[in-house]
């Protein structure tokens, strides 16, 4: 029953999944760009392992509103390949858990973070964000950007959240929800078809959250900072700077992801929004 209720991950998985060592070739784009792999920071890899729009930007403002202190432990969930749960490590000092349904990114988010030096303070788990493999209130945060996409049982996904918060927890989130004006145009970064895509919109999703017990701190439209952001991403395009980064996580197939992402934005048919809960003490 527990594999029919969560059968679009393997799907999900095979979306993210791409041939070939994904570190290989993010490090390969690293030595064209001039680093040397000796000395890489993390900061080095900020263009690579930031898979959501406004890059490390939104992560940045995040970490801001949540505020982790060194002697915390958070989850990233559906981390990616790390690039977040690395750099709350890095300028924050907290210890990170990441965990991903797609093995391949946490492989390479394992790889990147002994390059950088911080395997110590940032670990990875292969899962599902619908069965979190950790006991109740086990940690201090609970964050995740650009993962709830993907996942079709909201409601699972906060009950599973609020459970491993520990009391007086913390909750953030930086997602892409839907927008008024219909389903977005395939393929988007997060999915091939409109199958494994699972956009709630915004008051859905306040109110699965609301219904876990968890309590709203802050709640923001980030819709316009995420279309201004396209704008300059396009500019930089135009004058030959482009952020190859995610392409090298995505493939070929990412400049139509992309173009059709910029469309839904601009067609109101996706919102982004940034919000932090409390566990009540
Ligand atoms: C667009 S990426 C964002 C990665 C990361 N949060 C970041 O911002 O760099 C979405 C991630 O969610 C993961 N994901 C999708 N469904 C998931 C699930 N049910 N449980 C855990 N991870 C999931 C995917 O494997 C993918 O790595």
């Amino acid at each position: 029953m527990l594999a029919i209720l969560m059968s679009p991950s393997p799907n999900v998985a095979s979306h993210y999944a791409r041939e070939g060592t994904l570190t290989g070739r993010i490090l390969s784009a690293l030595t064209a760009a001039g680093k040397d792999l000796a000395r890489l920071s993390p900061a080095d890899l900020t263009p690579y392992d930031q898979f959501h729009s406004r890059g490390h930007r939104a992560t940045e403002e995040l970490a801001q509103l949540l505020s982790p202190q060194a002697d915390q432990l958070v989850l990233d969930l559906g981390c990616g390949i790390g690039g977040p749960a690395r750099w709350l490590a890095d300028q924050r000092g907290c210890r990170v858990v990441g965990l991903d349904l797609t093995e391949v990114y946490c492989l390479t988010a394992r790889e990147l973070s002994a390059r950088v030096g911080l395997n110590g303070r940032s670990s990875f788990v292969c899962g599902n964000g619908l069965a979190l493999p950790f006991a109740e209130a086990g940690f201090d945060q609970v964050w995740t950007q650009h993962a709830a996409m993907n996942i079709a049982d909201k409601a699972r996904l906060y009950r599973e959240v609020a459970r491993v918060l520990k009391p007086g927890g913390r909750f953030g989130l930086y997602d892409v929800m839907a927008g008024p004006a219909g389903d977005p145009h395939f393929p988007v970064p997060w999915s091939n078809k409109a199958e494994w895509s699972h956009l709630m919109a915004p008051q859905g999703v306040r109110e699965a959250i609301l219904a876990t017990g968890l309590k709203e701190r802050h709640w923001r439209d980030l819709t316009a900072e995420a279309k201004a952001w396209s704008e300059k991403a396009v500019a930089a395009q135009q004058a030959g700077q482009a952020n190859t980064g995610p392409a090298i996580i995505l493939g070929p197939s990412f400049a139509e992801m992309v173009a059709n992402l910029r469309r839904s934005l601009f067609e109101d048919r996706i919102t982004v929004v940034q919000a932090v809960f409390d566990k009540p003490g």
